[in-house]
């Protein structure tokens, strides 16, 4: 079934429970999220903290990925995941995911999982490259290569209409759209729903550079600003971000291109109203950047501004995280709450999925012992 033909339309979205969300998370992923769960244009949303897959590629590690789960969940709340409108979930309690994963398997080759270039480029950075030659090389997990696999089974489990993604998705959703249309085809039920991606609208959301100015923020980087940082450590990385090695003297005229003060500017600034609160010098962004490209706007001015404009987005952010802190119980029942939803829903779809492929033997006892009655008396008569 098409996303578009479906009645109802439902977001699945998740993270890997493996480090604490960070401003690349915020603009990438989290604040869309917000956005379309306030819309009210969806009728379910799902965000799938996903353990499991976490492991395919951390098994020597559960605790990092059993702590995360609470970070992730602190950081889901903290900027505004309203739990009464969005079911935070814990793959791992979801068993439907585990058997829809199993019975996927015989729809996809290996060839066909091969392909898969996120999983290329993440095998390569985790030296599971599988090339005799590599020293790195320590054999390719049959967890990990499969768990695009899991992945449709985390998907189409919701009968996701939309998945909200970063291009590096792309390809798992290829995967999914694949696997639900051969599901559907092989046993003669439209049942799965092949889904959409949402991409990021925008440069930013797509890729947020680091505070060294380098590539994507990353934790394997460490260049990020957590959203859970306090006061003192947002106000060191600001004060030590990259900005333009050319503007040595306040009155030498410097670039924003590249710099990454102008980026977080055009990224989190929120409007011009904030000019005439923290630096009223300036109308506006475009009037800062011209001062700054003319010579005699000086750096540090220009982060302490970006600062007062940083601690207004994540200082609510920071109480509403210690609110929740505070009542980590709370957290707890609304993981489980999400969880037992998600149950639900997912063995809806796995009763569905074994219904269709004549596997459901303890679901209807009168239509299965006329069926083997049958085929006893057809096979004693042959
Ligand atoms: N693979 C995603 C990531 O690395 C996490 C994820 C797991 C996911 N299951 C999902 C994303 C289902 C969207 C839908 O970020």
């Amino acid at each position: 079934m098409q996303a578009k033909d479906c009645e109802k339309k439902i977001i699945l979205t998740g993270d890997r429970p493996t480090g604490k969300l960070h401003l690349g998370h915020f603009v990438g992923s989290l604040k869309r999220r917000v956005e379309l769960q306030n819309s009210g244009k969806f009728d379910d949303i799902y965000i799938l903290v996903a353990d499991d897959q976490a492991l395919t590629d951390n098994w020597d590690n559960p605790k990092k990925v059993r702590d995360n789960i609470i970070e992730v969940a602190l950081d889901y709340l903290s900027v505004g995941i309203d739990p009464n409108k969005s079911s935070i979930c814990i793959q791992s309690a979801i068993p439907a995911l585990h058997a829809l994963t199993f019975y996927y398997m015989n729809l996809v080759t290996t060839q066909r999982l091969s392909r898969n270039p996120t999983v290329k480029s993440e095998m390569k950075l985790r030296g599971f490259s599988g090339e005799d030659n590599d020293d790195n090389e320590q054999g390719l997990p049959a967890g990990f290569f499969t768990y695009p696999v899991s992945q449709t089974a985390d998907i189409t489990a919701f009968k996701a209409t939309t998945v909200p993604a970063g291009e590096d998705q792309m390809p798992m959703i290829e995967q999914a759209r694949e696997i639900a249309r051969r599901f559907n085809t092989i046993y003669k039920k439209d049942i799965l729903v092949e889904p959409d991606i949402m991409l990021p609208e925008n440069e930013t959301q797509r890729r947020l550079p680091g505070i060294d100015g380098k590539a994507k923020m990353s934790k394997s980087l460490g260049n990020c600003i957590y959203l859970s940082d306090g006061p003192k450590t947002v106000k060191t990385k600001v004060m030590n971000m990259y900005t333009d090695p050319t503007h040595i003297n306040i009155a030498d005229p410097g670039h924003v291109e590249g710099n990454m003060v102008f980026t977080y500017l055009d990224a989190f600034l929120q409007d011009d109203s904030q000019f005439a609160e923290y630096l009223p010098e300036f109308k506006n962004l475009q009037e800062m950047k011209e001062a700054y490209e003319k010579g005699g706007l000086g750096d540090m001015k220009c982060k302490k501004f970006l600062l007062k404009v940083m601690e207004e987005l994540l200082q609510p952010i920071r109480e509403e995280r210690a609110k929740w802190e505070d009542n980590i119980g709370d957290v707890y029942d609304i993981l489980k709450a999400g969880t037992d939803k998600a149950v639900r829903t997912t063995n809806n779809t796995l009763r569905e999925v074994r219904e269709a492929m004549r596997i459901d033997y303890f679901d209807d006892r009168e239509t299965i012992l006329k069926d083997w009655d049958s085929w006893v008396k057809e096979s004693r008569e042959a």
